[in-house]
């Protein structure tokens, strides 16, 4: 199969991008690759919002900068950080053109709320269920466009690379197992973050770092992969499925107590529970540790509950669901893993450093979150950089390779079993979560490290005997993140943003 250009994931990074090739180059052929159903995504489940300033009189550039910066607490690139908080409500604009609907105020401007770290109101939002409407807006205008061929339930094994040279993937059709190429000019992989190597997360089960695995099989960079967020307010449940309970509920008011109603927050932080999400969960650690204590509580008792419904429907419908009512009960939350700062490292282009291989969205590094992204900036970074993929592109010619090269059909039967597939995912998700989580060790990493190399050489063996399943390949691609994750966090010899290590002299707030 040839195209123009290969777009591998279709959140909101590879989405926007197709868009903008499709409407440019109607005689181009773009092909979207996405190992699930079209929607499912990390986008599908953002619920606070997309940080721009909108509010010119109380709110400004330079603060929306100054909050990014302060942070990612040192280890942002300013230069990218001013061009995404200025190219914000451009890229919002487009959005909307294309029917995305965002809350509005009785006088028809956009309802702004607050969230962690930002110094004012500027978060725009649908309810608190923000990613599904985007992603529902972007995939209707996406699938308006002829030239966008959408290849779903179709995982993408690995990338297709001679001397440097990114000429399309390998893909898997799920549905016959049939494994196949698709030679592209250029290849985008917009394929998410890394929640599924932990045992609890906020995202979605496709979260299993595909891209990044894929990127530094071909040799690509990968940076500040040891810069793991974890969000301060999931659910707390006794079950696997996590749910988030959004930021912009304590940007709204809500109140962080602890089982006696300590609200603990302004012992750490001037900020309270508006502190930038690292500090915010390290908090709650410290102070579950010194409990004992299974969780903390999110306490909405005092605010106005017609508004705060009518802000957050999911939210109070999925706590009744769970016998929470928030009119009454607190609620009990935990830090969860929630998103990668680091990954493919890119120029402003979103250029990696292999040849005409590009990454853009949570799969990506480009410099704007440092050491820790400023909530609603994950949003933002994707349609600014999807943009400037696309601006990049426009002017390119498109040259496919004239010798292809060829893939080698596996004449083998044999599949690796479910069972066992199931058995490594379950410790190798456990070994995750203990050892590299908020607060981390050199002595656990070292261990980790130690098991995640004998996995990945099992897994080498495998795969030269066995035909690769979507399962097998997202394990083995998990392990190769961990090994990269682990390896990061070992070289880190100074505390930053949501990377702390015990046993390393810290200032800590
Ligand atoms: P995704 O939306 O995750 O899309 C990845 C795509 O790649 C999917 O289509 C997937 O199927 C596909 N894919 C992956 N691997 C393969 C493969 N091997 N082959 C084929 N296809 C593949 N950010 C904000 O800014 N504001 C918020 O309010 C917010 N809330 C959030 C709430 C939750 C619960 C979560 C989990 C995240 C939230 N975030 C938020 C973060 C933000 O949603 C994500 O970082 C962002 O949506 C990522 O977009 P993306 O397009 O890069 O990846
Ligand atoms: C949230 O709604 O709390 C998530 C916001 C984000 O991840 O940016």
């Amino acid at each position: 199969m040839k195209a123009d250009y290969l777009i591998i994931g279709s959140g909101i990074a590879g989405l926007t991008i197709a868009i903008k090739l499709a409407e440019e180059f109607p005689e181009r052929k773009i092909i979207v690759v996405t190992k699930s159903s079209k929607e499912e995504s990390n986008t599908q489940y953002a619920q606070g919002g997309i940080a721009v300033v909108i509010d010119e009189i109380n709110d400004n550039f330079e603060k929306h900068i100054e909050d990014t910066l302060i942070c990612g607490d040192g280890l942002c690139d300013r230069e990218v950080v001013e061009i995404v908080v200025t190219e914000g409500h451009k890229r919002l604009k487009e959005l909307i053109d294309w029917g995305t609907q965002f809350d509005r105020t009785a006088d028809g401007t956009l309802d702004l709320a607050k969230e962690g770290g930002h110094s004012y109101h500027r978060v725009v939002h649908h309810k608190d269920e923000t990613g599904k409407e985007i992603e529902r807006a972007v995939l209707v205008k996406a699938q308006q466009n002829k030239n966008i061929e959408f290849l779903d339930y179709h995982f993408a094994v690995d990338l297709l690379v001679a001397d440097n040279r990114c000429n399309g993937a390998v893909i898997l059709n799920e549905k016959n197992g049939q494994q196949f190429s698709v030679y592209a000019g250029f290849t985008v992989l917009a394929t998410g973050g890394i929640g599924q190597l932990y045992q609890q997360t906020t995202n979605s089960v496709i979260a299993t770092g595909d891209g990044i695995a894929m990127a530094i099989r071909a040799n690509a960079e990968v940076d500040d992969m040891e810069f793991i967020q974890f969000h301060p307010t999931a659910l707390y449940a006794k079950s696997e499925h996590t749910f988030l309970i959004s930021e912009a509920v304590r940007g709204f008011g809500a109140h962080l107590k602890t089982k006696n109603g300590h609200r603990f927050m302004f012992d750490y932080d001037l900020r309270g529970e508006l502190a930038s999400r690292d500090i915010v969960s390290r908090s709650i650690e410290t102070e579950l540790k010194k409990s004992g204590e299974d969780c903390v509580f999110l306490d909405c008792t005092h605010l106005e509950m017609n508004a705060f419904q009518k802000h957050f429907p999911a939210i109070t419908q999925y706590c009744l669901l769970q016998g929470i009512d928030v009119s009454k009960d607190w609620i009990p939350v935990v830090p969860t893993q929630h998103y990668l700062c680091g990954g493919i490292t890119v120029n402003s282009f979103g250029q990696t450093s292999v040849e005409n291989l590009f990454a853009c969205g949570e799969c990506s590094r480009t410099g704007l979150n440092g050491a820790n992204r400023l909530a609603s900036n994950s949003l933002l970074e994707a349609v600014v950089y999807a943009h400037w993929i696309f601006c990049f592109l426009k002017n390119k010619e498109i040259q496919l390779v004239s010798v292809l090269p060829v893939l080698k059909e596996k004449l083998i039967e044999s599949q690796v079993s479910t069972e066992f597939i199931n058995k490594r995912d379950r410790a190798l998700r456990n070994l995750i979560q203990q050892n590299v989580g908020i607060l981390r060790n050199n002595e656990d990493l070292e261990r980790t490290k130690r098991q995640l190399v004998l996995w990945q050489e099992e897994c080498k063996t495998i795969a030269k005997n066995h035909n690769l399943s979507t399962e097998f390949t997202e394990l083995r691609n998990k392990i190769t993140v961990a090994i990269s994750i682990v390896s990061a966090s070992l070289s880190r010899t100074e505390n930053r943003g949501c990377f702390f290590k015990e046993y390393i002299t810290f200032v800590m707030f």
